[in-house]
């Protein structure tokens, strides 16, 4: 029977026969034999395998084995005499299934640049770095959904190809068959010609969330979403993928919980049984990274309403390149000052001045501010972005002329304001920046498979 290398490594017992499929990391000779690392992607940890000159097909082939060449590799499992492995796997047989040219192959036995490895996103997920990334994004996906179904949330497939700009900040992707050519109203209709009216790339599932919720209660959309925003940093990507909850019968405190719950839940399973991969990030990437998460686990995450954060960065002895005042929507040296250097943990902000935030937000009683709240980190800045919604139907309607939005094509949103409307909120986690604070890898170019940013879209 086939096994892979995480079960051998932790279930095999000694003298049992196993068989496994992987890739040579590395190849060494001594005398009449050679040691093999073998990694099947399963883990971190490379199995060891000791190739006798015995074998028929040592010379031949055994001895131009280079790392990336994949093999099947059937033995008796044995302890092994030398520190590093508790067991390692005695050849019988080993079969080469793809051999890997050592002139071309790109990846060599030293550490690479994660920039470099960028350029090679077909192969950086054999490097044990991007491996481990991989196996952890794994899990808190699946986190997500064990998160919300243990709590009777209802996951909702949300369209990708969307008519509505959920937060209106107009950074769609137009989707259409036509190549267009014309400009102006011309364009214009020839990207109407598919669906009937201009379509494009979700920036959010979060209006159609909102529909499902205020039918099933308590539901989630967890899917891509892409955004046309010319943002060259470490945080930004154009297709990213978000976690949103929608929530109804719930005001603004209650979805900060859930966020704080929520995450909390998230940092505490990736702990647990991502062990192997999170000390790799812990001693390589950010050094004391699982003692940071540990302490997010135990400690209350902070509250400061945007009123007062804006008083305690007038008052900071700091020089901001963006200058502070009331209405400013901070940036991330502002959101990076508070969490990192005031707070020193997560923070909540919320009650954004209404001119700064989308119109779905609920206005508060000041008629200045919303009922709106991010969540920020040290190290990353904004993780979530979320609020209770506006359930009133006029102050609504006006909101939605203020922010100049077509009130007819938006009709069954506003539907839902006349039929049975109840206060819901909701929010949106951010999973690239999510597995960027668990790994504590710099770029969030490291942690999608395949990342795509203005001008790079490789794979
Ligand atoms: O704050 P945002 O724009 O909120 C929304 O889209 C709401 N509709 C969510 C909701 O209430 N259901 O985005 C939510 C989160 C941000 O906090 C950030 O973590 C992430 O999505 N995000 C990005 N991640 C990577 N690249 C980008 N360009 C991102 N833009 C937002
Ligand atoms: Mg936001």
């Amino acid at each position: 029977m086939t096994n892979r290398i995480n079960k051998i490594l932790t279930e095999g017992k000694t003298g049992s026969r196993q068989t496994v499929n992987g890739w040579v990391r590395t190849r060494r000779d001594t005398g009449s034999f050679s040691f093999l690392e073998i990694n099947d992607g399963s883990c971190l940890a490379n199995l060891q395998v000791i190739a006798e000159g015995t074998l028929p097909n040592y010379s031949e082939e055994i001895k131009k084995l280079s790392a990336g060449c994949a093999v099947t590799v059937s033995g008796d499992l044995k302890e092994s005499p030398a520190k590093g492995q508790a067991v390692e796997l005695h050849a019988d047989s080993i079969i080469v299934v793809g051999w890997a040219d050592p002139e071309e192959y790109p990846l060599q036995k030293k550490r690479h640049s994660f920039e470099f490895l960028r350029e090679i996103s077909h192969l950086r997920p054999r490097t044990n770095a991007l491996g481990a990334v991989s196996r952890v994004r794994s899990r808190l996906s699946w986190g997500v959904h064990n998160y919300f179904q243990q709590r009777d949330f209802f996951q909702i497939h949300t369209p990708v190809i969307t008519t509505s700009d959920c937060e209106g900040a107009g950074e769609m992707f137009t989707v259409t068959t036509e190549k267009v050519e014309k400009s102006g109203a011309d364009a214009a209709a020839q990207v109407k010609e598919f669906f009937g009216k201009s379509a494009g790339l979700t920036v959010s599932g979060q209006l159609q969330a909102e529909v499902y919720a205020l039918a099933l209660g308590d539901v989630y959309t967890f899917g891509p979403t892409f955004r046309a925003e010319k943002s060259h940093t470490s945080r930004h990507l154009s297709e990213f993928w978000m976690i949103e909850p929608e929530m109804a019968f719930c005001d603004l405190e209650k979805n900060m919980q859930i966020a704080e719950e929520m995450l909390k839940y998230l940092l505490s399973d990736v702990l647990e049984n991502c062990r192997e991969d999170m000390q790799l990030f812990h001693k390589f990437i950010e050094k004391g990274l699982i003692d940071k998460l540990q302490s997010v686990i135990d400690d209350d995450f902070g509250h400061i309403s945007y009123t007062e954060a804006i008083e305690v960065l007038l008052k900071a002895e700091k020089q901001f390149e963006y200058p502070v005042s009331w209405g400013i929507d901070l940036q991330a040296e502002h959101e990076r000052y508070l969490t990192e250097e005031v707070y020193k943990r997560p923070l909540f902000v919320t009650d954004y001045p209404s001119s700064i935030k989308p119109f779905y937000m609920r206005l508060n009683d000041d008629g200045k501010t919303v009922a709106a709240m991010d969540l920020l980190v040290p190290g990353i800045g904004e993780i979530v972005g979320g609020s209770q919604r506006e359930e009133r139907y006029d102050v609504l309607y006006s909101r939605m002329l203020e922010a100049g939005i077509d009130v007819e094509q938006y009709g069954w949103y506003l539907d839902l304001r006349k039929f049975g409307s109840v206060p819901h909120s909701g929010f949106g986690l951010g999973f690239e920046r999510l597995v960027q604070y668990v790994t504590g890898m710099a770029n969030i170019r490291e942690v999608i498979p395949f990342p795509r940013t203005p001008g790079s879209a490789p794979c």
